[in-house]
């Protein structure tokens, strides 16, 4: 499969006028207004655009449950927090980067706090911190069970005060903009001195694909959920950024480490799927087989509180051997009251599916929840590519390692805004660069899709794939499989991408096969079992 960037610019059809700005900021999750905000505060006159590819507040952010982990109780010390990391991570983890992480997280917290984000407390001196998979202490900051659009809710708040930043929703990011597009020049993996000018986006509203010049461009466009066919997921998680950047060469690794949610509501069709958040396992529910038996105490003396690959995996195992399509959380025991109070929102939608948690067991099944690898970020958040950070889950940091650590990723996100931030601040030259003329996005030779079904069909098909071949437990003949299959639809997608006018639909899809194939092809290279990893054949 070849990884050419896009065919349809022409330096011979230059564009009148585009947008420039100083900074432009593609996603506004946590990790994109967070740095949108910090760069803000630092360079008042300096414009920052914030372009998005739906509406402003929707993203996995939003809909983020268990909260941010942090050592914030006095008996909590970073060295637990940065060895449960570690642990989590099945040690392939960049200890440096988690240290800094951990260090730099109750600062970040703080900040955030200032600007207006409202944990929940235990007494009124002190928070209620919450117990999450793989973390012996208590130190998951939360707002009940809906600390996502807490937290996304105070940065759109706090974006409006900062009169330079302007978000722009429905603004979709097609590709960024390197020396590919201004000199024609054929880009490699290594090269030195790719830059990036900006990008070209597209209005939703119009259809037209615009040319944004930047001096400096940040990707925060998250995971890629959407690649598999069930997810916790909103359906914004194509991988665009990643696929953008590796079109235009810039290193992208540790693909092959997904995280599977162990405990996503388990509704047939349904998607994405509701997430039970960790913290409910935190709070005491017990995991049961159909039979009735807590099966996490034969796997790991954490049972229930191991890590999610371990409780994904150990899921896993139990529905093959007794054939059942899904396990249950019992909550039963726990004090009712209490559990009302903290999870508000998992009563109210099980209680929408006839599930009263004080007497029946809830159902769940392990779905694709977080993407561990990503563009290849320094602890400064910039890529391989000059003038380029990222931040958030469409990165790889280093933090993570093999396996996310719950409650580990909104975390990452507040501390590497402040990281870029503070390296444009350091170097405020990097804003000073002066930005080449740049061609127009050229719509030459193509003509509206006749139907969409193509489109849908072939998005549907890498889904399936992906789950049915590469999901929790992975095989040498699997992906073989998965690879050839996943073939054919990039040679079909890349002749209708030639063909038809651009639309959101037909470039997640192009982006969602790049990601496939990332996965596949970064699995293929694994040499043992290593966190999420898990190849019968290793
Ligand atoms: P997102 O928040 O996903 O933001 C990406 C943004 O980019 C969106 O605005 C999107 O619309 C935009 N975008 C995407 N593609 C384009 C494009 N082509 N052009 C323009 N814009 C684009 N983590 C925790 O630490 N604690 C938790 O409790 C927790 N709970 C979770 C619960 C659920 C159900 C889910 C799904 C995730 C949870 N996570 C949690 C993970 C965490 O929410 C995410 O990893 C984190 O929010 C990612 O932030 P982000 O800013 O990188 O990406
Ligand atoms: C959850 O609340 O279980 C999700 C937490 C996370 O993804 O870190």
């Amino acid at each position: 499969m070849s990884n050419n960037n896009n065919p349809k610019t022409s330096i011979t059809t230059p564009k009148i006028g585009g947008w420039d700005t100083d900074v432009l900021i593609l996603g506004s999750g946590v990790a994109g207004l967070t740095t949108a905000i910090k760069l803000a505060k630092a360079f008042p006159n300096k414009k920052i655009i914030v372009a998005t590819k739906d509406q402003k507040d929707e993203s996995n952010t939003k809909y983020a449950q268990g909260g941010v982990a942090v050592v914030w109780d006095k008996f909590d010390s970073f060295e637990s927090h940065i060895q449960d990391t570690l642990r989590a991570g099945d040690h392939e983890n960049d200890e440096k980067i988690v240290r800094m992480v951990v260090e730099k997280a109750p600062q970040s917290l703080q900040e955030l706090i200032d600007w207006g984000a409202d944990f929940d407390f235990k007494d009124p001196l002190n928070y209620d911190l919450g117990k999450e998979g793989g973390h012996s202490a208590h130190r998951i900051l939360h707002h009940k069970d809906i600390t996502g659009f807490e937290i996304q809710k105070t940065l759109l708040e706090k974006v409006t005060q900062l009169s330079n930043i302007e978000v722009l929703p429905h603004h979709f990011a097609i590709d960024i903009i390197t020396q590919h597009h201004t000199e024609k020049r054929k880009l490699n993996f290594g090269d030195a001195d790719i830059t990036c000018f900006g990008a070209y986006i597209m209005n939703e509203k119009t259809q037209e694909i615009d040319t944004y010049r930047a001096k400096v461009t940040l990707i925060a466009t998250g995971g890629a959920g959407q690649v598999y066919a069930s997810t916790t997921n909103p359906v914004i998680a194509t991988g665009d950024g990643i696929a953008m950047a590796y079109r235009a060469k810039a290193l992208v690794s540790d693909m092959q480490y997904q995280q599977f949610h162990p405990t996503a509501l388990y509704e047939p069709g349904k998607s994405p799927a509701f997430l039970i958040t960790e913290a409910v396992r935190g709070f005491g529910a017990y995991l049961r087989n159909k039979e009735g038996v807590r099966f996490m105490l034969q796997v790991d003396e954490r049972a229930e509180l191991a890590s999610r690959d371990i409780v994904a995996r150990a899921i896993n195992m139990e529905m093959n051997r007794s054939g059942a399509e899904c396990v249950y959380l019992d909550c039963t025991h726990l004090d009712a009251k209490g559990f009302i109070k903290h999870f508000p929102n998992i009563v109210e939608k099980c209680s929408s599916i006839g599930i009263d948690f004080t007497k029946d067991f809830i159902p769940v099944v392990p779905a694709m929840h977080y993407l561990m690898g990503g563009i290849v970020i320094d602890k400064e958040g910039q890529t391989s590519i000059k003038n380029l950070y990222a931040n958030g889950e469409s990165t790889r940091s280093g933090l993570h390692g093999a396996n996310r650590l719950a409650s580990n990723s909104l975390l990452e996100a507040l501390v590497f805004g402040h990281q870029i931030a503070q390296h444009i601040i350091e170097n405020t030259s990097i804003l000073e660069s002066k930005l080449p003329a740049i061609p127009a996005w050229n719509t030459e030779g193509t003509t509206d899709p006749k139907e969409l079904v193509l489109i849908t069909h072939n998005k549907k098909s890498v889904q399936y794939i992906m789950s049915d071949l590469v999901g929790i437990v992975r095989s040498n003949e699997r992906l073989i499989r998965a690879l050839d299959h996943l073939d054919y639809i990039y040679q079909d997608t890349e002749k209708l991408y030639k063909k038809v006018t651009l639309s959101p639909q037909i470039v997640e899809l192009r982006n969602l096969n790049t990601i496939a194939y990332l996965i596949v092809k970064q699995s293929m290279e694994m040499k043992q079992n290593k966190g999420a990893f898990y190849s019968l054949d290793l």
